[in-house]
């Protein structure tokens, strides 16, 4: 396996965890991150995310000289053989994804590329962005030059990334020439991955098929969890038995309060998008949207028709975060949860074992919103307990002195995270989704 000289644009949740992975690989690695603050912390060898194992692997490549970070994306471009694109696409009010750090970042390379570079496309982005990509490189100064464009997509899931890095399900490299595709072949050479090899376009839709087809799992379940509370079944045991179907598995079929994060959101916009743009009908997307939506009024509606009267109540919450292991909080149900209950008259205590510090920036610390830094201060006095995310630490929760502490015994649970008996045995009233009829009778 050959070592390549990387340059990885933009130091996020994609470009940071692909920079350690890259130099773990054996590559020689310069990360490029324009935003002084974060560069500061990268330099010191601390990571401005959290991802389980990310800081560890940032300051020992760091120390052994294979890793540095950068804010000079030219003098990057110009060293580095071959360059991986990993700014933000974040979703524009159509729907459709921003591209100009995309963009910005073509137009600078364009500039630099005395020798051979391949040029590769890794964050998420339409189909049809590398030819943009290679349009900008030729109009900036790339026309003639030697270098290749490629799409080589992520699939990292947050809270699980360095793991997905190592040992992914599959690598998609989507190539225009056989140079482009020995050079990836060679970046992964030590991961143990099936590679699949197709044309760039392939390779762009791959991303976000796989998105939109995940994001359609959950709400497919979530659909039916309506309807085993409007019967009184279980959903847990349907998706069970669903899954045990090896052409549907048992994966993403966990029904709740809903998906979120920065991906799946912004990724079935931008999918239903270019979509349009090509007259092809994605109304089944715009569908999975609509069920997602509905998750939150759906959960108000049963904290209401438990509790009846929300004014001047106190509710605990457990969970900020979008999803457990991860501090972020795009997306999170909770942030379209928590506005509906002040505005119901609620007061709020909150608790996220990671979460809290970036969710403070959204909701400051007022007499009706308290943070709390252990999980049972927050539920001492509550009428409530509100799961949102299913850290593990809420699965081994001492239920008999969450009763103790609670002033009224309700726990809702938006993440199924307890067998009910387990819970009532605790003289808890627990309110799941979709596990048997769950409105007061
Ligand atoms: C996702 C894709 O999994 C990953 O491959 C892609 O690269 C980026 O987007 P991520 O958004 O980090 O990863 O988290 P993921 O674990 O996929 O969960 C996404 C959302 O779905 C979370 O809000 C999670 O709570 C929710 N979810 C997941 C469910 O509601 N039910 C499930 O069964 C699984």
């Amino acid at each position: 396996m050959s070592s390549y000289r990387i340059a990885v644009v933009g130091a996020g949740y994609v470009g940071l965890v692909s920079a350690c992975g890259f130099a773990e690989l054996g590559h020689e690695v310069v990360c490029v991150e324009k935003d002084e603050d974060k560069l500061a912390m990268l330099k010191e060898g601390v990571s401005p995310i959290y991802e389980p194992g990310l800081e560890e692997l940032l300051k020992e490549k760091l120390a052994c000289g294979s890793l540095r970070f950068t804010h000079d994306l030219g003098e990057s471009a110009a060293w580095a053989q071959v360059i991986f694109i990993c700014v933000g696409t974040p979703p524009r009010e159509d729907g459709s994804a921003d591209l100009s750090q995309v963009e910005e970042v073509a137009r600078r390379i364009a500039g630099v590329i005395d020798e051979y570079k391949l040029i590769v496309e890794k964050s998420t982005v339409p189909v049809k962005t590398a030819q943009w990509i290679k349009r900008t490189i030729e109009l900036y100064g790339g026309k003639g030059k030697s270098y290749d464009v490629a799409s080589n997509p992520e699939f990292l899931r947050e809270g699980n990334a360095l793991n997905d890095f190592f040992n992914p399900d599959r690598i998609v490299i989507g190539v225009e020439s056989d140079r482009a595709e020995k050079i990836l072949r060679d970046i992964y050479a030590k991961i143990d991955a099936p590679i699949l090899v197709t044309d760039i376009n392939t390779a762009e839709i791959i991303k976000h098929a796989s998105n939109s087809f995940l994001a359609m799992k959950i709400s497919f379940i979530n659909m039916v969890a309506d309807l085993c509370e409007a019967v009184g079944a279980d959903v847990k045991r349907v998706a069970k038995g669903m899954g045990l179907d090896r052409r549907i598995g048992e994966a993403f079929l966990g029904a709740g309060i809903g998906y979120g994060g920065s991906c799946f959101p912004k990724d079935l916009k931008a999918f239903i998008k270019i979509a349009e743009e090509h007259h092809v009908d994605f109304s089944l997307l715009k569908e999975v949207q609509k069920i997602n939506e509905l998750r939150i009024e759906r959960f108000l509606k049963k904290i209401k028709d438990v509790m009846w009267v929300l004014k001047d109540k106190e509710i605990a919450i457990w969970g900020l975060s979008f999803k457990p292991d991860t501090d972020d909080i795009r997306e999170a149900p909770s942030l379209r949860l928590i506005p509906l209950l002040l505005s119901e008259g609620v007061s709020l205590r909150l608790y996220d074992p990671k979460a809290i510090n970036n969710f403070k920036r959204v909701f400051p610390e007022t007499d009706r919103v308290r943070y709390f830094t252990d999980p049972y201060s927050a539920v001492e006095g509550a009428h409530a307990l509100v799961i949102l995310t299913e850290w593990e630490e809420f699965k081994r929760a001492d239920l008999a002195r969450v009763k103790e502490l609670l002033l009224t015994p309700l726990i809702f649970d938006g993440r199924n995270i307890f067998e009910p008996e387990e819970v009532q045995k605790f003289g808890l009233e627990y309110y799941p989704v979709g596990r048997g009829r769950s409105c007061v009778e």
